[in-house]
């Protein structure tokens, strides 16, 4: 038999005398080393509990000597890479007891590419910014865009044997997407409804978010059928909607209204992205992609136009580059204003991570 196999197989034998699952099966082992008849085993539990640790211990070495043609081995201990994964040790019953989220704000458009995913980045930002608790999802599971904006490069994905730890941003955002649960980044996620909900629902219910004021969730573009499927996974407090001038005001209001309607969330107000054009050097605002829908589709839905955003490459050019937190943008200071005063019970917490 291969000595892989074989020594993992050993591992096998050891049980975590909490969970009574297997230390393979409960992804403990982060690697195993064969050098000839040398075994190293890198040792990685969510348990920093050192009469636990000995225990472990002894066993590995134990259970992998026994292994035909293993002389010695070797036990290298890791340190759980986050503090919450020894609390969610410690609070043994699911992240869910340890998850406590005050306020879900979902951003939907009713067609892709107007700006969603700017605007639910924006709303993260700024929020963080006043001092909340911020953090935002990625839902927009078939062309998934938020870390790119907050990281450079791929961030690392930690894991409990319980809960996965979301990558946190430079100001603090915990960001999630099941962009980075794939190996590679360009894999394609082709996925129908019901599958989309139970991803998503299993991002709310296996991250470890801990205490968070605003969760932001960037919905899937347009008003069928995956925006509704998440929407109804997740406790919503309300919807923000994004439209640009260029869309079909009539047929978002009908949609986005029966939408909310049918999960019973308020809609909370619309964003116009890309509304006009201030030229640098005379001021003068032009209307790039025609005259404004805003007032009349809020009309219709009986919310208020929060801001009209410009055109601005600054902004385009940051969010590529992962620093979608050093946008200042004070066309949406007004946003952020609402978005707080139509969430009441969301208190600034004192200290600001
Ligand atoms: N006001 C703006 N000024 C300049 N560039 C912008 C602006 N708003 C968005 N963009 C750029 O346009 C592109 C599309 O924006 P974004 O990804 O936010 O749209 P989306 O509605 O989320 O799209 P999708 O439907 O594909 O998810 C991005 O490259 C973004 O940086
Ligand atoms: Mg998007």
């Amino acid at each position: 038999m291969n000595s892989r196999v074989a020594v993992m197989q050993a591992l096998r034998s050891i049980k975590d005398p909490e969970s009574e699952k297997d230390i393979v099966s409960l992804n403990f082992i982060a690697d195993v080393k064969i050098e000839e008849a040398n075994v190293t085993v890198q040792f990685r539990p969510d348990t920093m509990n050192s009469s636990l640790l000995d225990q472990f211990t002894a066993e590995i070495k134990r259970a992998v000597l026994e292994v035909e043609g293993v002389q010695k081995v070797d036990v290298v201990i890791e340190q759980p890479d986050h503090n919450e994964a020894v609390e969610a040790e410690q609070e043994f019953g699911g992240v869910q007891d340890l998850n406590h989220v005050k306020k879900v704000i979902a951003v939907m458009s009713g067609k892709g590419g107007v700006g969603k995913s700017l605007v639910s980045g924006l709303l993260a930002v700024t929020l963080r910014r006043k001092g909340y608790r911020v953090g935002i999802l990625d839902a927009d599971i078939t062309g998934p865009s938020i870390p790119k904006m907050f990281f450079d490069g791929r961030p690392e994905i930690s894991y409990t044997s319980r809960a996965i730890l979301p990558p946190v941003s430079s100001s603090g955002i915990k960001v999630m997407s099941i962009n980075l649960l794939l190996k590679n980044e360009e894999d394609a996620v082709i996925w129908r409804g019901p599958l989309v909900g139970r991803a998503i629902k299993q991002f709310w219910t296996d991250t470890l978010w801990a205490d968070l004021d605003y969760f932001i969730v960037d919905l899937p573009p347009g008003t069928s059928d995956a925006p509704l499927t998440v929407m109804q996974s997740l406790p919503m407090s309300g919807i923000l909607l994004v439209t640009s001038p260029q869309g079909l005001a009539g047929m978002v209001v009908r949609k986005a209204a029966n939408m909310a309607t049918q999960v019973g969330v308020p809609l909370l107000g619309i964003v116009e992205n890309m509304s006009f054009f201030k030229a640098p050097d005379t001021g003068s605002e032009y209307e790039i992609f025609g005259p404004s829908h805003a007032q009349e589709t809020a009309d219709a839905l009986d919310i208020p136009v929060l801001a009209r955003l410009p055109i601005d490459s600054n902004i385009a050019v940051l969010c590529d580059q992962g620093k979608v937190e050093e946008c200042h943008l004070s066309e949406f200071d007004a946003v952020t204003a609402w978005i707080e005063r139509a969430t009441p019970d969301c208190q600034l917490p004192k200290m600001p991570a």
